[in-house]
């Protein structure tokens, strides 16, 4: 065992069953202990830096000690610490919130409702759809469509709109009446000669083949990202909203926004849906939200969706659905401050101010032989590791590659994620220019790194 009896890892590995954690290698190893955060910075229990070029699970967006968030939150706590929101009952952080929501969204937007992470959030998407569509009739219509690769939480339902390889074995899912279609990454599914715009049209034709042999009848939503972030950050192709959306019309298929990671600024705009000319019927949204300093995530719904949700819930005497936490006053009060601060700071003018230097560096990783496509937009991007550039060919996944140059990055003082083999940054959007220089000369080094240990693999 790497660390001491009764050390604070220790304990760790003797009682805390981690998330997306492999729970015997962590018996053996113990954790990374993260003691405290200062900007765009966070420090081990041995004091080490560390630059969050993840800002956490891509959401600090105002990076890890931002005064005003702990005044508002200790403020709302000597005020009204919990409140609950059923059955007629409100308060003021819970309703300027929805009100604030609504008075940005990307669409005009009619009602929010409010509940604790992105999963429970799409959670809720899929239940009003449910309830939406009863309250129209039009019962057999519940499907949803998400995509392969895509992601979006990771409760009974929102696990089944995920699309990543890990959600679904072991936990008899998807439940039926999920379907993910094909995943829009041109550098990797797009076929020999085939052109941008081209490879977006045979996206578009595969949902509508999908939505055709389920039946239009039986096809309620199609949910999806604007930019997918844990599928390994991909930016869609030219074109391809634009033929989505004219598909998802021509059956009466609902859009929803899965904005958890790309609202609030992320891709240069306040709105993914914006940066991509989406129209969508419901928008989720979350982690930055609040800068994910308190847990709060967000649905909005058009008022054609609302309508018959409003008449469904008085026939039916009521809405049944709902949490404890739905708009908690801390967190409502938390993301309130949050989205004053983005506007007093002009956050879409930091992110549009630093995005050209971040995606110039990004970019610039392309040369590096490891690297086989670069991608990003805003404040969010990855590379992909390949193993020969020419022909695209991935790494055996025994090899670890992608787990290997994020752990060489942490041990240069910078925290990156790997998604397979590709390593996304989504670092807090105040990021400065010197910090972006400080990130990607840090994962220089840790390409570097990786590209020595894969060639003494090999020789060996
Ligand atoms: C796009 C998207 N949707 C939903 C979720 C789920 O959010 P949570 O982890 O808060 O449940 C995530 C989490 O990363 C996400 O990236």
């Amino acid at each position: 065992m790497p660390f001491q009896a009764n050390s604070p890892a220790a304990r760790d590995a003797a009682f805390f069953l981690h998330p997306y954690t492999n729970a015997r290698a962590h018996e053996e190893n113990g954790p990374m202990i993260i003691e405290r955060g200062e900007g765009v910075y966070v420090y081990d229990d041995g004091g080490k830096q560390y630059l969050e070029a993840m800002a956490g699970l891509w959401c600090a967006s105002l990076g890890f000690n931002e005064e005003r968030l702990v005044k508002a939150a200790t403020d709302q706590m000597r005020k009204l610490p919990y409140y609950h929101t059923f059955a007629h009952k409100a308060h003021l952080p819970g309703i300027d919130l929805a009100e604030k929501l609504i008075a940005t969204a990307p669409v005009p937007m009619s009602k929010v409702f409010f509940a604790g992470s992105g999963s429970e959030a799409n959670d809720t998407v899929v239940k009003l759809v449910w309830y939406y569509n009863n309250a129209r009739g039009r019962h057999a219509k519940k499907k949803f469509i998400s995509r392969i690769k895509g992601y979006h939480g990771v409760t009974v339902a929102s696990a089944s709109l995920t699309g990543t390889p890990v959600n679904h074995p072991g936990f008899d899912l998807p439940l039926p009446g999920f379907l993910h279609t094909a995943n829009p990454h041109y550098y990797r599914y797009g076929l020999e000669g085939e052109s941008e715009e081209a490879f977006a049209t045979r996206m578009a034709d595969d949902l509508e083949k999908m939505i055709l042999e389920e039946g239009p009848d039986t096809v309620a939503a199609f949910i999806a990202e604007p930019i997918q972030g844990a599928g390994g950050v991909i930016v869609p192709p030219k074109t391809y909203w634009e033929k989505v959306q004219a598909v998802l019309k021509k059956y009466d298929v609902l859009l929803v926004a899965d904005e958890v990671i790309c609202g609030f600024g992320r891709t240069g705009n306040y709105w993914g849906s914006e940066t991509f000319g989406m129209k969508p019927d419901i928008l989720s949204c979350a982690k930055a939200l609040s800068s994910s300093y308190m847990p709060i995530s967000a649905v909005m719904i058009s008022d054609d969706v609302y309508q018959p949700i409003a008449n469904q819930s008085k026939d039916l005497g009521v809405l049944g659905h709902g949490y404890t936490y739905t708009a908690h006053p801390v967190c409502a009060a938390v993301a309130l401050e949050t989205l004053k601060i983005y506007e007093e700071r002009d956050i879409v003018g930091m992110v549009r101010s630093v995005s050209p230097l971040f995606l110039e560096r990004l970019h610039a990783l392309g040369d590096h032989p490891l690297v086989g496509e670069t991608r990003g937009t805003g404040l969010i991007g990855a590379v992909e590791l390949v193993s020969n550039k020419e022909t695209k060919e991935p790494f055996a996944a025994n090899l670890m590659a992608g787990v290997h140059c994020a752990n060489f990055a942490t041990n240069h003082g910078l925290i990156v994620r790997a998604i397979g083999d590709n390593i996304a940054f989504t670092p807090p959007l105040i990021i400065t220019n010197n910090q972006v220089n400080e990130l990607f000369d840090k994962m220089q080094l840790a390409l570097d790194d990786t590209l020595e240990m894969l060639k003494k693999a090999e020789a060996a």
